[in-house]
């Protein structure tokens, strides 16, 4: 099960997730927000952290304009790696290596096409298990 969330700035490209989540089977629980009135990202994108954090979902996805914000707000939720990524080596770079569990993305900042690829790579990509990177990633925790 996939979180998913967004503000405003992310509504459409979260749409075109979810339609590409449909057309895939895959299973995702929307945390809103659900039209274009202006909103606040904090509120979504804590929404969707909390979700992964308690194990609701597996992993999370979360869009603002830039992703940034949606992003600080995310990783305030003891337990959440959360990657900006607007680039495709990103999103697997931070799958494989920092074991990211939720991806932010900035809908201002990259089109829809990306966004699908980015996305796909992100859920697709395995954490690679290392020992050096768990060691750096039980450093971020403590
Ligand atoms: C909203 O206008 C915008 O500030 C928000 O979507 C996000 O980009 C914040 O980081």
């Amino acid at each position: 099960m996939i979180a998913i969330g967004s503000d405003h700035g992310g509504y459409e490209l979260k749409e075109k997730v979810i339609a590409y989540f449909n057309q895939n089977g895959i299973e995702y629980k929307d945390y809103g927000c659900y039209s274009l009135d202006s909103c606040d990202y904090p509120v979504f994108g804590k929404a969707v952290a909390r979700a992964v954090a308690n194990g609701e979902c597996e992993k999370g996805i979360v869009i603002c304009t830039t992703g940034l914000g949606i992003s600080m707000a995310a990783n305030k939720v003891k337990g959440i790696r959360c990657a900006v990524c607007a680039d495709t080596l990103s999103a697997k770079m931070t799958r494989l290596h920092n074991n990211a569990n939720v991806l932010s993305m900035g809908a201002g900042i990259v089109g829809p096409n990306l966004g699908i690829a980015i996305v796909e790579t992100f859920l697709n990509t395995e954490f690679s298990g290392d020992e050096r990177h768990q060691r750096r990633i039980d450093l971020i925790e403590e």
